[in-house]
């Protein structure tokens, strides 16, 4: 079996953000930032630090500000350089000349759909899927630690987290078969299962390296939970076709879409900041008190 490398990754950013009202009224919920950088970046950023070299950006109506973040910003880079600023905080945001490549999704439809609207640019090769309100710490990145997993069973490699019996409901889950290390063979699929009848506490954390075949398996295929063209069903239809593994993270998970676990970024990840680590701390530690 050869194994293709993962060059492209899609970003579906097309979501409208209402768990996050009335910060998302006007704002995409991508650029919600955690300390001072924009969700979508650490996603992009964790992307290129796994290898990755097209991004891939599914968006829609009233999500500029994404495509204005990965460009050049012409004013304040002129004005900073005129006043002799450091430049640092901004580097190395803008990617090359052809990249990112911007898609519309034109009705929420659901991930599998947004998915499907890269199929033309993805093309007949594998591809990353990362969910950016899904943000994981950890040194390598969680799509680091895939590719190198998919690097030796090839096929499709999905995350693969625990949650607690409470959360199951919220989540794609897994049914896991046999283990090996970090990776566990994915027997079935199923999307926010109902309360007590999820096959395991296994969640998919938004981050995919699927095969270019499940694009066929999306086009056509019909609405599942909650109404919408969950990627879930169509990657539960490639088991048995195609090798199928989940892959877990040893790091840090932040669900971000949900406003707890947003709070819990920004305290977590201010706090291991070197700058204004310290002070959070000493305020946490009085506030608490
Ligand atoms: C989506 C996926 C789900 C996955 C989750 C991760 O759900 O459909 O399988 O577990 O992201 O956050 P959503 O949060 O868009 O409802």
């Amino acid at each position: 079996m050869s194994i293709r490398p993962v060059r492209k990754a899609v970003f579906p950013v097309a979501g409208l953000g209402t768990r996050f009202l009335p910060a998302t009224k006007a704002m995409p919920k991508e650029m919600l930032t955690v300390v001072d950088k924009p969700l979508i970046q650490y996603a992009v950023e964790e992307a290129l630090a796994a290898g990755i070299e097209q991004i891939i950006f599914v968006t829609g109506r009233g999500k500029g500000a994404l495509e204005d973040h990965f460009d050049v910003s012409y004013e304040l880079e002129a004005t900073m350089r005129a006043r002799g600023k450091s430049m640092a905080a901004i580097d190395g945001i803008r990617q090359k000349p052809g990249s990112p490549v911007y898609v519309r999704q034109q009705e929420p439809l659901g991930l599998g759909h947004a998915v499907w609207c890269a199929r033309e640019i993805v093309g007949d090769e594998p591809f990353a899927v990362l969910l950016p309100d899904e943000l994981m710490v950890g040194s390598p990145n969680f799509m680091a630690q895939m590719v190198s997993a998919y690097q030796r069973v090839g096929g499709n490699v999905i995350g693969a987290l625990e949650v607690s019996d409470s959360e199951t409901d919220k989540y794609g889950i897994i049914s896991p078969g046999a283990q090996d290390g970090a990776l566990v063979e994915v027997t079935a699929l199923v999307e926010k299962p109902a309360r007590g009848t999820a096959p395991s506490n296994l969640m998919i954390p938004g981050r995919y390296i699927l095969q270019p075949e499940v694009m066929g398996v999306l086009e056509g295929q019909g609405a599942g939970a909650g109404g919408e063209i969950q990627l879930t069903d169509a990657m539960a239809r490639l088991i048995g076709r195609q090798p199928f593994h989940g892959c877990t993270f040893s790091g840090q998970r932040f669900d971000c879409g949900d406003k707890a676990g947003y709070v819990q970024a920004n305290i977590a990840l201010a706090l291991a900041r070197d700058d204004i680590g310290p002070a959070v701390r000493a305020f946490a530690r009085r506030l608490l008190d």
